[in-house]
């Protein structure tokens, strides 16, 4: 328990958590972390964090729990089932990521009220919240803006382009026909990401996971068949800069910020160019191209790139890592070290 301003990530044990729960306990040493998943975080991680809820988003005695323990003026909303994870489940997808997503937007409400200021709400929206329709006009589109395409074609798409709504709710129009003065305390931010690629862990259930298994599998000497085409292409991140993105992110005073949801983009590789970079590095790589024509149906549907100009100019977006020094400098470095 503590009743200092207290940061809550949920989902916390995934891939991104990882590298937020490390940054925002080093910024911020003073502040407690607390956390909310299924899973236990891994042993490097526990003492960073204050305390660890292990229970679901969807448990709201649990998050009524956490509401009397603690002062929350930050919320890292990260828990979710991914898009392909979601494609094989579409009704739990739609409870955890809408339904939980809901659970932890009216939490934050309640810190919000109790505290009597906004309290920010960050949500990892995708780029699966696009649906371009046919490859030809994928390509014709290039990079698109936010307001493009909003026509998913997965459940977990659907889900990321509704809460992005939801939160614009909380954050904009929130009960806006009850009498007196407005009392929407959610100070909602969302960033569309694109593929993350991280030198220390490995996603599960994504759809865009082809080119962090190919890394890793080339560097652990394991055989790897790619879902994709060598021509597809879709934007991709390393870890270490969507940290950074989300960062920048909340400090940004809200008045600089002239949208709730945000692209952001680094570099955009075909596969077969990561394949040649990867073959490049490990020589001795068993990467073999085995087309799963459904996911690739996935894959044709998200953008090649990302129009990303609104968050350079709002809050500064500008990723360390373009193609060559995401490989160069960060992943091949860091996953040959892990596998040595
Ligand atoms: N990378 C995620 C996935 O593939 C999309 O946000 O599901």
């Amino acid at each position: 328990m503590s009743r200092k301003d207290s940061v809550l990530i949920t989902g916390a044990s995934g891939e991104m958590g990882h590298g937020l729960i490390v940054r925002q306990a080093a910024a911020e040493p003073e502040r407690p972390i607390i956390t909310l998943d299924l899973k236990p975080l891994p042993a490097d991680l526990s003492p960073k964090v204050h305390q660890q809820f292990h229970g679901s988003i969807l448990d709201k005695e649990l998050l009524a729990s956490i509401q009397t323990e603690y002062a929350v003026d930050r919320v890292y909303h990260l828990a979710a089932l991914l898009s392909t994870r979601s494609e094989f489940s579409p009704e739990l997808a739609h409870k955890v990521n809408v339904e939980g997503t809901l659970n932890v937007l009216e939490f934050t409400q309640r810190q919000g009220e109790s505290h009597g200021r906004s309290v920010i709400f960050f949500y990892p929206s995708s780029i699966a919240a696009y649906g371009l329709p046919t490859i030809a006009a994928k390509a014709a589109a290039g990079k698109v803006n936010e307001d493009e395409f909003n026509q998913p074609t997965t459940m977990y798409g659907a889900n990321k382009l509704y809460c992005e709504h939801l939160g614009r709710y909380y954050g904009r129009h929130y009960k806006q026909l009850a009498a007196g003065p407005p009392t929407g305390k959610v100070d909602f931010r969302c960033i569309r990401f694109p593929g993350l690629i991280s030198a220390e862990t490995l996603p599960s259930g994504g759809t865009s996971d082809y080119a962090p298994e190919m890394i890793h599998a080339a560097a652990a000497g394991k055989p790897y068949a790619c879902f994709v085409r060598p021509d597809t292409r879709i934007p991709f991140m390393t870890m270490p800069d969507a940290i950074d993105a989300i960062v920048r992110l909340v400090k940004c005073p809200r008045g600089s910020l002239s949208r709730t949801v945000y692209n952001i983009g680094a570099f955009a590789p075909a596969v077969a160019e990561i394949e040649d970079i990867v073959r490049g590095a490990f020589p001795k790589c068993g990467v073999i191209t085995d087309v799963d024509e459904k996911r690739q149906r996935i894959v044709d549907s998200w953008p090649a790139d990302v129009d990303d100009s609104a968050a350079r100019r709002d809050w500064g977006h500008q990723p360390a890592h373009d193609l060559a020094a995401a490989f160069g400098e960060y992943l091949i470095p860091n996953i040959r070290k892990r596998y040595s």
